[in-house]
């Protein structure tokens, strides 16, 4: 369950496959339609968009949570810069784990929009102010494509690993199946 020095624990590794899924199915279908997610024909797409969202930032909350008493494995011998790297770019990704579902609920309800569940609606919480809120769903798209971007380079930078390092990177987010 907890992670080891050289590899990611059982829940470490689902938190992340998990969450690797939510957000590629939730940027998939986001791009799924010609007409706006506000459309009245998209309305099914946007519900499934918005929970998918949703649930990428539950399962980010405890994902982090869990991060907090489980720490990462031991950093595998690499130059400082590289280690550096890895770092920031998992930061910027917990960053926009966040963010893209907050900007999301912050920029509907602004525009006075409720949140679009599968089988219910959330009203909004807060006051109307509708310039705000298309400019926060502008950064919500802007983000939405941006985390696509940093995670394809994450990826690389894991295969990278694996193939030409031949090091154990990759495997330390892989079941313990693939280290046999
Ligand atoms: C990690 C989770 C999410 C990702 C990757 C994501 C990604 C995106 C992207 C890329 C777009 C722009 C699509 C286009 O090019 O037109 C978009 C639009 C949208 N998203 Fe998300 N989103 C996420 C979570 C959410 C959540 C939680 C909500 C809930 C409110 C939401 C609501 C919307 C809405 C309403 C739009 C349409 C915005 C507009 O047309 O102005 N998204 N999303
Ligand atoms: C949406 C896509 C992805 C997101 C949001 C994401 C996010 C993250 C985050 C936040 C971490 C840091 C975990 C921690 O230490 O707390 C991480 C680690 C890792 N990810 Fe991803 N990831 C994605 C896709 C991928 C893919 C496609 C691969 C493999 C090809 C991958 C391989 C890894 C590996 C090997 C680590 C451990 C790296 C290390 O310990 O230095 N990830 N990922």
């Amino acid at each position: 369950m907890r992670s080891t020095s050289s590899r990611y624990g059982a829940a470490a590794q689902a938190f992340h496959w998990l969450t690797v899924m939510l957000v590629l199915a939730a940027y998939v279908l986001s791009k799924g339609d010609q007409d706006s997610l506000y459309s009245a024909a998209a309305d099914g797409l946007r519900r499934i968009h918005e929970a998918l969202g949703v649930l990428v930032f539950i399962v980010v909350v405890l994902q982090l949570l869990w991060r907090l008493i489980d720490s990462a494995p031991a950093k595998q011998p690499m130059p400082r810069w590289m280690a550096a790297a890895a770092k920031l770019v998992h930061f910027a990704l917990y960053a926009l784990l966040i963010a893209i579902p907050a900007t999301a609920v912050l920029g509907t309800w602004l525009e006075g929009i409720p949140l679009t569940l599968p089988g219910f609606d959330i009203a909004p919480q807060i006051a109307k102010a509708h310039g705000l809120g298309q400019l926060i769903m502008e950064i919500h798209t802007t983000l939405g494509d941006a985390i696509l971007w940093v995670a394809g380079v994450h990826a690389a930078a894991a295969l990278f690993h694996h193939f030409y390092l031949r090091d154990e990177v990759f495997q330390s987010m892989a079941s313990g199946r693939m280290n046999d």
